[in-house]
């Protein structure tokens, strides 16, 4: 297992991968819509689950657990995954992220959008359960999300609120349904750089930013390292959707685990097609460099997993 800095990313990721899946089969279940005053109906938390569990890279989730380590810990070996009050908030804010970003996914493959049959390696949600389940699907993970930030004790009402804007922002119009609505007008168009890299930074790098600034959230950075790991942030938010074009046209279905070749089918403007896919691969290199140099610039000590994780984004086979 390669390491860098000492950190075997492999075994972090193992055991900050336990604990999001566990939550997230938790929270994302009858049992919890139990306690609630109504409870919700089975069928649709059978759509929540299945567009939320058994898949995914979680590299959400942990680039908040990651960032939430860094702005916490002066000892760069010092951090088992615990179960403090810090720990908690960081695993929801976790959770809060994958949720939305699941409930993207699942509008993003329906007829409507995208007209995806295949998500992580299984069908779509809207195939499984039908166009409305899917939708009132991700209507409910988005609640979801926000409900996960606002526990009734354990966490501070002012980290509460600074989480919910984070999320908010970043999901919202200025953020992923923003870029999404313009992924859709821009369909066989052909967008000049700018006007790409703006696309991608909504629709996929403002999730990702806010998942480093909401980990930062549930540590105490300094403005310093909170202002380095937000260029960190914006740096692999669009190198992800850059590798994201790049894989969509050379990996194969099985090790993608949706189809390939959409946006060309689809005549989406991508990185791909406006630059080609060496200068794209160039230009990703060129991102995982920034993100690296701002972690180098924040001050903090313990940095290794949001540098290995951004290298994940750059390197991965899917
Ligand atoms: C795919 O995201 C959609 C984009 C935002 C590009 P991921 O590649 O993170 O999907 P999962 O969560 O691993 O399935
Ligand atoms: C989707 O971009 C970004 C989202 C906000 C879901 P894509 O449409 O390229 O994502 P994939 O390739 O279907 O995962
Ligand atoms: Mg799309
Ligand atoms: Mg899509
Ligand atoms: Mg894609």
């Amino acid at each position: 297992m390669r390491r860098h800095n000492g950190l075997d990313l492999a075994a972090w990721s193992a055991a900050h991968l336990a604990r999001i899946e566990a939550a997230l089969r938790r929270w994302v279940s009858l049992e919890a819509s139990a306690n609630s005053e109504h409870g919700a109906p089975a069928a649709l938390i059978a759509a929540m689950r299945y567009a939320v569990l058994d898949g995914g890279k979680r590299l959400r989730p942990l680039l908040v657990l990651a960032a939430a380590e860094a702005a916490s810990s002066p000892h760069p070996n010092a951090l088992p995954a615990g179960e403090g009050a810090a720990d908690e908030a960081a695993l929801r804010a976790a959770c809060a992220v994958e949720l939305i970003h699941a409930y993207s996914l699942v509008h993003d493959d329906m007829p409507c959008m995208d007209n995806d049959v295949l998500r992580r390696g299984k069908p779509t949600v809207h195939v499984k359960f039908g166009a409305a389940s899917a939708l009132l699907a991700g209507d409910a993970l988005q609640a979801l999300a926000f409900e996960l930030l606002t526990p009734e004790h354990g966490m501070p009402a002012g980290q509460q609120a600074a989480l919910c804007r984070l999320l908010a922002r970043a999901a919202g119009s200025a953020g992923m349904a923003g870029g999404q609505a313009i992924d859709l007008a821009s369909v066989g168009l052909a967008l000049t750089e700018s006007e790409l890299r703006e696309m991608h930074r909504l629709k996929t790098g403002a999730l990702l930013q806010a998942s480093v600034m909401m980990g930062a959230a549930c540590g105490k950075a300094s403005s310093q390292a909170r202002a380095a790991l937000k260029t960190y942030g914006a740096a692999i938010g669009l190198a992800f959707q850059v590798v994201d074009d790049i894989l969509d046209v050379t990996a194969d279905s099985v090790t993608l685990g949706k189809t390939p070749g959409k946006d060309a089918d689809q005549h989406k403007p991508t990185y791909v097609s406006l630059l080609g896919l060496e200068r794209s691969s160039a230009y990703a290199q060129e991102l995982l460099d920034q993100a690296l140099a701002a972690l180098a610039q924040s001050g903090l000590p313990n940095t290794q997993a949001l540098q290995g994780l951004a290298r994940l984004v750059v390197k991965r086979a899917n």
